[in-house]
């Protein structure tokens, strides 16, 4: 071989290492058949799945079950619509997805969790994992079952080793994230007595606000969630007890009463919550907020005013979390959602920071108690770290 078809080579080879070690790596889904028998199922009947990355070495006791996002379904109408995608049913799910950030399973991509058993779990029942009604409407043939979907993921975990569980972590972004709120305590009861668990959960704590028309829109939409899908009876009855029990889906009304640490990863101006619960599309019927929802850097001077409102309410909201030592937070000033699961925003050389700590430091820190860490940033846009969403123009503004 010559010397410059050797070179060529080299570098060809560096390229491909480069890569694959920048893109994350392909993980297959598993389908939890033996769910089907306990009826629990997604909105469509279909077996339930998650994707797995076995640990090794010392994490071979580690267990990191991370839950996927993808909004929720209020109604038979909008649950309908979500039964033939592939966030109502594992026939429409793609076989492999990409692990990286939390879920990397590369020491410098995510050096405390690099070697654990690593699950992301499929999303397909439009509750955040807590529905549960027997009956299956003949006409409709929806099945509202998160809440069994979560049990029996979790039992064939247990069976696949969880059961020897040292470590394990809840984990999950936006209605994932919400879950491993919801189910955090339920989390620790399911794994073996003895196990350091904590539950860690990013952009999943949605705030109780009203919309830019005064309207109560997230909450209306979150009650008819709850009464949709059967979930009070699922939801935390500490909280539960105390009122209006769709209230309990928020964080801020229930969070104090779990036991278990918890950290919350989230952007002060969550662009989901941005989009979805202050600007949503029935509250803003010109679509005046319409460019800034695409790019926080096209919002008019008022509108940016309407979302430091916004930051300041989800401040005072996040002290429903209670004053524990046990409890952390990383709430940056990004126009963001969902900071973990993506390489640049979880570990990375220009990854967002906050206390000159990286997300993944952060939460490896408070895992390990190795650190404390309950830091909220200063207003936007004084953060220069943060990776700001920018949305398609093109894409339906409320997705
Ligand atoms: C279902 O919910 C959607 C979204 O909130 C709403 O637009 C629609 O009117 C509701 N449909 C019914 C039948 O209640
Ligand atoms: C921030 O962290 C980096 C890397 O950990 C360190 O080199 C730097 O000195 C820190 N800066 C401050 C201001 O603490």
């Amino acid at each position: 071989m010559n010397e410059r078809l050797q070179k060529y080579l080299y570098i060809l080879v560096c390229m491909l290492i480069v890569i694959r070690s920048t893109e994350g790596f392909f993980v297959d889904i598993t389908y939890v058949q033996s769910a089907v028998a306990k009826g629990a199922v997604c909105l469509d009947g279909s077996p339930p799945a998650y994707h797995f990355d076995r640990g090794s070495g010392a994490g071979i006791n580690n267990w990191l079950v991370h839950f996927e996002g993808g909004g929720w379904c209020n109604n038979v109408t909008t649950c309908l619509a979500r039964k033939d995608t592939r966030l109502g049913s594992s026939k429409e799910m793609v076989k492999q997805v990409v692990f990286s950030g939390i879920l990397s399973n590369k020491p410098q991509f995510n050096p405390d969790f690099y070697n654990w058993n690593r699950i992301k779990v499929r999303y397909c029942d439009g509750s955040s994992f807590t529905g549960d009604v027997e009956a299956v409407d003949p006409a409709t043939k929806l099945y509202f079952r998160g809440a069994r979907v979560f049990v029996a993921v979790i039992d064939d975990l247990l069976e696949k080793g969880m059961k020897n569980a040292e470590n394990a972590v809840l984990s999950g972004c936006s209605a994932g994230g919400l879950t491993s709120i919801l189910h955090c305590d339920n989390f620790k009861a399911l794994v073996p007595m003895g196990a350091k668990v904590k539950c860690f959960a990013d952009a999943g704590y949605f705030i109780n606000a009203k919309d830019v028309s005064g309207a109560q829109h997230i909450e209306n939409f979150y009650d008819d969630v709850v009464e949709t899908h059967g979930a009070a009876k699922n939801l935390p009855s500490s909280c539960t007890s105390k009122g209006k029990p769709s209230l309990c889906f928020f964080p801020q009304y229930m969070s104090q009463q779990i036991k278990t640490p918890l950290f919350i990863t989230n952007a002060a101006y969550d662009s989901w919550q941005i989009k979805n619960i202050l600007a949503p599309g029935v509250a803003d019927p010109h679509g005046t907020w319409h460019n800034c929802k695409i790019d926080i850097e096209k919002c008019s001077p008022s509108q940016l005013e309407t979302m430091q409102g916004f930051r300041t309410e989800f401040i005072n909201a996040l002290t429903g979390l209670g004053a524990l030592t046990s409890r952390g937070y990383f709430i940056n000033s990004c126009y963001a959602h969902c900071q973990t699961e993506t390489q640049e925003t979880w570990l990375r050389s220009d990854s967002p920071v906050l206390n000159n700590k990286s997300i993944a430091e952060a939460v490896g820190d408070w895992y390990y108690d190795r650190h404390p860490f309950q830091n909220i940033d200063c207003p936007y846009p004084c953060d220069k770290t943060c990776h700001n969403r920018i949305f398609d123009p093109h894409e339906n503004p409320s997705e």
